[in-house]
């Protein structure tokens, strides 16, 4: 494993490679790698010469500072975990100016929509955040293929999009959720329940687990509503939203057609810790 902290000295790095004609793969991250994470690696190790792991708390990305201020930190467990994987990995870990040059503003984008909901208009100007970091991160790595997780799904279709508008040459690639036994999708953010959060936060699953085994025989709207009381009933739990939406445009829907995809979204917070998961439903 080889830490770079910056830019300059991993450009060298990537001329190199690309001086070779070998092929990056880029895993874009915020740090304190867990399996999901992991997953993502591994993946990107199989299928390219050189994989680059970017650990970068992206400021710009946060609406609320205390969530950035309190977003868990661990360089050393990280680089360590990604060692015992491969001591081929490249880690990227840059202070803020390197990656912002003193000017932490963020570009416009025009998604098309798929920001629309769900984080989009919770979080608000959290996309357009994520988008300027992953635009940087792909100019300095110039990276052959990008490796994101569906948890964050609405994320993922906004970078495919990105990819496609700006012409950048990336294969972007959404690898599926990784989950602990009981459901619950992995996330940095998971280290922040205690016991009783922890448990609790399996009804998470539960909940949209309720719609993909109901969604052929019940009303969406029953659904939605059904799912209201169950949270309703967890005073632990604060329920942000539940959406049912097309999988392609991110766009809520009443109805599911039977030649289109679907995917079920919702975001809560236990103990001030905000969480969201998502799974298809057809
Ligand atoms: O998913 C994340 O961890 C972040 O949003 C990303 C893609 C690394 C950008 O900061």
């Amino acid at each position: 494993m080889t830490l770079y902290k910056k830019k300059s000295d991993l450009f060298e790095k990537i001329n190199d490679i690309k001086g070779k004609n070998l092929i990056i793969g880029l895993v874009p991250t915020m740090g304190s790698l867990h399996k999901g994470h992991l997953s993502l690696v591994e993946r990107s190790l199989e299928e390219n010469d050189y994989t680059i792991v970017s650990i970068f708390i992206n400021p710009t990305q946060f609406n609320d500072k205390k969530d950035l201020d309190s977003y868990p930190k661990n360089l050393i467990d990280d680089c360590r975990y990604l060692e015992s994987l491969s001591s081929d990995i490249i880690i990227f870990s840059p202070d803020i100016d390197e990656i912002y040059d003193k000017n932490l503003s963020v570009k416009q984008f025009d998604f098309q929509g798929l920001d629309k909901f769900m984080e989009g208009e919770y979080r608000k100007g959290h996309f357009e955040g994520v988008a300027t970091v992953v635009s940087h991160l792909f100019k300095i790595v110039r990276p052959n293929k990008a490796y994101f997780g569906e948890k964050d799904y609405q994320q993922l279709r906004i970078i495919q999009q990105l990819v496609i508008q700006n012409n950048i040459p990336v294969n972007v690639i959404g690898c599926k959720t990784i989950r602990e036994y009981d459901g619950l999708a992995l996330s940095s953010r998971n280290a922040k329940l205690d016991l009783h959060s922890r448990k609790i936060a399996s009804k998470i699953f539960e909940a949209i687990n309720f719609c993909r085994d109901n969604y052929k025989s019940k009303d969406l709207e029953k659904i939605i509503n059904d799912i209201d009381i169950f949270f309703k009933n967890i005073s632990e739990i604060e329920l942000e939203y539940f959406i049912i939406a097309d999988s392609e445009t991110l766009t809520p829907v009443k109805k599911i057609t039977k030649d289109k995809q679907y995917r079920v979204f919702i975001a809560v917070r236990i103990d001030e810790v905000r969480l969201i998961d998502n799974i298809e439903l057809n």
